[in-house]
């Protein structure tokens, strides 16, 4: 059986950034781990955001704007066959920026799904945040971004892993000229390829 691949979702507008950074050297440790990850840009994806119109708490837990010129189901598709997974997202206003918080709103659909359908055996997978921000200081500079990743999370059988957190990283290359934090965030991505290990795929994933 072939093992599913873990994906690292870039969240940030700007590519090139520190954020793409980050989530490119956290793909390098899994791939020391001996993963072959998927690096998905939701900036490529059109995701409509959600219209709270409420369809999805009705029967069959339709969601409108589930279309062929939107990507909000394939993104998720691509969530869930994975094994483990990482969303790397820059801070904007002590949150995560628009492009990723569409994606999270469209997760009401999947929600609203597992609350009908009950908690079943619980999440068994780990995501990985990885959060980077202008500011140096603030000690409440990641908990919105936090607390909202680990209910997005939750519809999807997935647990917040440990939290990689980035401060002081403002202009595109600072990041990427940094070798020490780089080789930091290479080595959380490793110890996540590494934990993930080769048990999920044994023990048959959500993929199969
Ligand atoms: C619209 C916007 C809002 C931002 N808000 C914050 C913020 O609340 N706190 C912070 O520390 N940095 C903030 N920043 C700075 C970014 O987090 C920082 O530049 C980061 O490195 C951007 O990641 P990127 O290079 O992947 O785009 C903001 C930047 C933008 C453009």
């Amino acid at each position: 059986m072939t093992a599913a691949a873990p994906v690292v979702f870039l969240c940030g507008p700007r590519a090139g950034g520190n954020s793409d950074a980050a989530g490119r050297a956290f793909a390098a440790g899994l791939t020391r781990a001996g993963h072959t990850p998927r690096i998905i840009a939701l900036r490529d994806h059109d995701v409509a955001p959600c219209r709270g119109c409420g369809a999805c708490a009705g029967p069959g837990h339709r969601c409108v704007l589930d279309r062929p010129d939107d990507a909000a189901a394939e993104l998720f598709a691509a969530l869930d066959a994975a094994p483990v997974a990482a969303f790397a997202s820059p801070i904007y206003f002590y949150h995560v920026p628009a492009l990723f918080k569409a994606l999270i709103d469209r997760a009401q659909r999947r929600y609203e799904v597992r609350l009908a359908q009950g908690a079943g055996d619980g999440p068994d997978r780990l995501a990985y945040p990885l959060l980077v921000a202008g500011r140096p200081r603030g000690e409440r500079l990641f908990e919105g971004a936090l607390i909202t990743l680990k209910y997005f999370l939750w519809p999807f059988g997935f647990l917040p892993g440990p939290a990689t957190l980035l401060r002081g990283l403002d202009a595109p290359g600072d990041l990427a000229g940094d070798a020490e934090a780089l080789a930091a965030v290479e080595a959380a991505g490793e110890a996540a390829g590494e934990a993930a290990g080769i048990f999920l795929g044994d023990l048959g994933g959500p993929a199969d």
